[in-house]
């Protein structure tokens, strides 16, 4: 980990750490409120949580009152749209954060689709050291489970209309609220943006969000890398879906360096803006995917970064991929799914995702470690040099995947420019080697050769092939650009062979 990384996250951590040592001491004690709790269930009869129904002019939300129905009406609630429920997290300085407003305004800014956009605001029990905040997220929890109840008792409404939306302590009080609210059915939907870490890692399912606490649950991680054995986000799944952008660790853009320019955008307000940009990305994000609704990030299912990294799982079969933010398909699988995919820094974040396969033949007897870059041409557009490590030196016949991202659409891939990039260095020893062992003289057993690039695109699913453009000259040159175009007629050729025998 470079150190520019961890002073970031250091601080953040220390706030959490300072917080907890301040506090009484994580245990059985911490969730020790659960029988009180349930005692008071169904005596509630007002909440210290504000919810707060925006309607469609961005002021400041009208207050929705347990068991007053008169504030329904003034605020406008209707019953047969939707309830979207906007829980925030943990607060430092007891000011209700941007994003709030930002995922309120691109709620309400669907065309066609109106629903109830309601904020639950516990900002005075989540304006504490954190251990103590901790603890207050399941009373807020009990408090949304209370009005959800009591609107099914006083208007026609269902909770499976109901989809609660938990940023970081958010997310743990959205599905203490779905495990709280009881009764035979399910909250429709909970989504948790970077559900919090400390404390929650690694309890049990019924002391943080899980799977069981709605009919669907999705949750995007985007801050989860440890430090000192914490993470503000937390690792372990806790949806029926887990989407992990660009690892879900850290996220571009987040970097400690950017601060400057971060400053000249935001002041001063950009340093805790910087310390927070990893965790907060899970909202924008979120934000993003009804902002740029036909631009969609897939995540696919993978075992890790690592594996995703070298582009093996790019599938769609069988629910393995799915559509990250508000239009994520809500197929509940009885095992979570972990999603993995790249983003940009800013958005929109869509990136593109393709795998590449390709064969060397090494005739010589050591491996060679040289460096490719790849140009792309698509029928809109094109990208150039995208370099190429493959990490290790080039060995005889294995074959090579790797994925690379494009920030762009290109459409249809339809050639490939495939160059040996580096150095005069390598040209001189190529160029020696070629003297001493003048494999000129016979083509067939040249150096390094390369017939074939197999292609896939995550986004469209489709698998290509290609082959080299002059198929008498499949040699690779330092400095040398060698062309690849789809190969049809080869897999024709090859068709009607198999067809014949
Ligand atoms: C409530 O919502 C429904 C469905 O969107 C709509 O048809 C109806 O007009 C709304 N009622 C009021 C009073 O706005
Ligand atoms: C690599 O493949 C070529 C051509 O298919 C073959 O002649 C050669 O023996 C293979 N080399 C190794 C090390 O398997």
């Amino acid at each position: 980990m470079g150190s520019p990384f961890c002073v970031p996250i250091f601080f953040l951590l220390y706030i959490f750490i300072q917080s907890s040592a301040h506090g009484q001491s994580p245990g059985p004690e911490l969730f020790g409120r659960r029988p009180r709790a349930v005692e008071t269930q169904g005596s509630l009869q007002e909440t210290e949580t504000r919810f707060l129904l925006f309607k469609d002019d961005p002021g400041r939300g009208c207050r929705i009152r347990l068991h007053h129905p008169d504030t329904l009406q003034e605020c406008g609630f209707n019953s047969s749209q939707p309830l979207v429920m906007i829980v925030h997290g943990w607060s430092v300085d007891g000011m209700l954060e941007n994003w709030i407003w930002q995922l309120v305004a691109a709620l309400k800014s669907r065309p066609g689709q109106p629903m109830n956009v309601v904020l639950a605001d516990w900002i005075t029990l989540a304006h504490h050291h954190y251990t103590i905040a901790v603890r207050h997220t399941r009373l807020v929890g009990q408090e949304v489970a209370a009005l959800l109840r009591w609107l099914e008792e006083s208007v026609p409404f269902s909770r499976s209309n109901v989809h609660l939306i938990g940023y970081s302590l958010g997310a743990h009080v959205s599905g203490f609220a779905g495990s709280y609210i009881g009764g035979r059915h399910k909250i429709g939907r909970i989504t948790g943006l970077d559900a919090a870490g400390p404390l929650f890692e690694g309890t049990t399912p019924s002391d943080r969000l899980s799977p069981d606490d709605a009919d669907f649950v999705d949750a995007i991680h985007t801050f989860t890398r440890e430090h000192m054995g914490l993470s503000v986000g937390i690792k372990q799944p806790v949806g029926h879906y887990d989407f992990y952008p660009n690892g879900g660790s850290f996220q571009p853009g987040c970097h400690f360096l950017e601060l400057y320019k971060h400053i000249a955008q935001h002041g001063l307000h950009a340093i805790t803006q910087t310390i927070k940009c990893a965790h907060e990305r899970s909202v924008h994000l979120f934000i993003d995917s009804l902002l740029h609704e036909h631009m969609p990030s897939t995540g696919y299912q993978c075992s890790d970064m690592d594996s995703f990294s070298q582009g093996l799982c790019l599938s769609c079969k069988k629910g393995r991929c799915n559509t990250l933010g508000y239009h994520v398909h809500q197929q509940p699988h009885s095992k979570s799914r972990q999603l993995f995919l790249v983003t940009r820094a800013q958005a929109p974040f869509k990136v593109y995702h393709y795998q590449f396969k390709i064969q060397f033949i090494n005739q010589i007897e050591k491996p060679v470690e040289p460096t490719f870059a790849m140009s792309l041409l698509g029928t809109k557009g094109e990208m150039q040099r995208i370099p190429i490590t493959l990490g290790e030196g080039i060995t005889s016949n294995k074959t090579y995947s790797f994925l690379i991202t494009l920030d762009l659409d290109i459409g249809e891939l339809v050639m490939i420019k495939f160059k040996w990039e580096n150095s005069a260095v390598w040209a001189n020893i190529w160029n020696t080697v070629q003297t001493i062992f003048p494999w000129g003289t016979k083509p067939h057993y040249s150096g390094l050769v390369l017939k074939t690039i197999r292609a896939k695109a995550g986004e469209t699913q489709q698998r290509m092939t290609f082959c080299s453009e002059n198929s008498d000259d499949v040699q690779l040159h330092p400095i040398q650009e060698k062309v690849f175009v789809k190969c049809e007629v080869h897999s024709k050729k090859l068709k009607r062979k198999t067809r014949g025998a």
